[in-house]
């Protein structure tokens, strides 16, 4: 059986706190007798009961909220650190003289193109997050009712240059009349993050499905693909900031792992939920399930 770590902490805190205090009363009662050793062990033991007494109680009344913070800017600071390390390198190189050779400057600046093309697209999409959160505690976002067809449509028009480039198929499956209340803009923005998602994950030669339909009386939107899959551990932890289930490949595609966690946003603004299904080698459905 596993305890929780709060409750371990609770526990070492306790028995800390009850060590301390013992130690230092027989430190008192030696204290007055002639046992000058006795005097030092409870001394150093009541220190490290102490010690151990201080760290559990700061750690338990540090927020969860500060841990997440502080592990955001960590992220963030990782994430921005690759591409500067890269373009700093490689100017350096330049300025060494690779410059005076014009197929490794011609290379060099390429590299620099793309790292450069990669931090604007990390600052973009935090961005982006930042708005959605102040959204979310502000006004809210304004919504309408609409045709879905339209809004999908929209996203897959931007979907296609991508779709093309990797020969993957999209196909659209949504009744003329099909309607929901929702932000059109924020709605495109999350299926062209899943449909791109799906095309980059899906093997040349294959479709992915947009659908939508009523359910219970509420729209849903599944995108549907038969490529990779994503494993079952990856799974909970899916629609957080920069996870990625596969490091090497999103790196390489150029994703910067902040797509899912702007789908969640966009959904929680809506008051809709996103839901993930998949298996490794057959492929992923992610579903928007809308309130109304
Ligand atoms: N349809 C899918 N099939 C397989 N893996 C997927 C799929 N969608 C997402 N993933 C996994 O989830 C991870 C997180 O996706 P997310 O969209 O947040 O980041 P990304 O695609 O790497 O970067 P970007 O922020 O540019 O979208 C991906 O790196 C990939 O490992
Ligand atoms: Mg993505």
């Amino acid at each position: 059986m596993r305890f929780p770590k709060r409750h371990i902490l609770v526990i070492v805190a306790v028995a800390s706190g009850l060590v301390m205090i013992l130690m230092s009363g027989l430190l008192f009662m030696s204290l007055s007798g002639p046992r000058a050793p006795a005097c030092t062990f409870y001394c150093i033991s009541a220190v490290i009961a102490g010690v151990l007494f201080g760290i559990s109680c700061a750690r338990l009344t540090a927020s969860p909220i500060e841990d997440l913070r502080r592990e955001f800017v960590a992220n963030v600071s990782h994430e921005l650190r690759t591409p500067i390390t890269s373009i700093k390198g490689f100017i350096e190189t330049l300025l060494d003289g690779a410059k005076d050779n014009p197929e490794d400057a011609e290379r060099f600046l390429q590299i620099i193109a793309r790292q450069s093309d990669r931090l604007s697209a990390i600052t973009e999409d935090l961005l982006t997050l930042s708005r959605l959160e102040n959204d979310a505690e502000t006004s809210g976002i304004p919504m309408t009712q609409i045709k879905m067809l339209g809004v999908l449509q929209d996203a897959l028009q931007v979907c296609e240059t991508n779709a093309l480039k990797r020969n993957v198929k999209l196909e659209l499956r949504c009744g003329e009349h099909l309607a929901g209340k929702l932000n059109a803009p924020l709605i495109e923005q999350a299926i062209v993050n899943l449909v791109n998602n799906a095309v980059n994950h899906s093997p040349e030669g294959s479709i992915v499905f947009v659908e939508s339909r009523k359910d219970k009386g509420k729209p849903v939107i599944h995108v549907r693909d038969n490529g990779t899959g994503i494993a079952p551990e990856h799974l909970p932890r899916l629609f957080e900031r920069f996870y990625r289930a596969d490091k090497a490949r999103s790196r390489s595609i150029g994703g910067t792992g902040l797509g899912l966690a702007i789908v969640k946003h966009i959904v929680q603004l809506h008051r809709g939920k996103v839901h993930v299904e998949s298996e490794p080698g057959k492929g992923s459905v992610f579903s928007i399930y809308l309130p109304k």
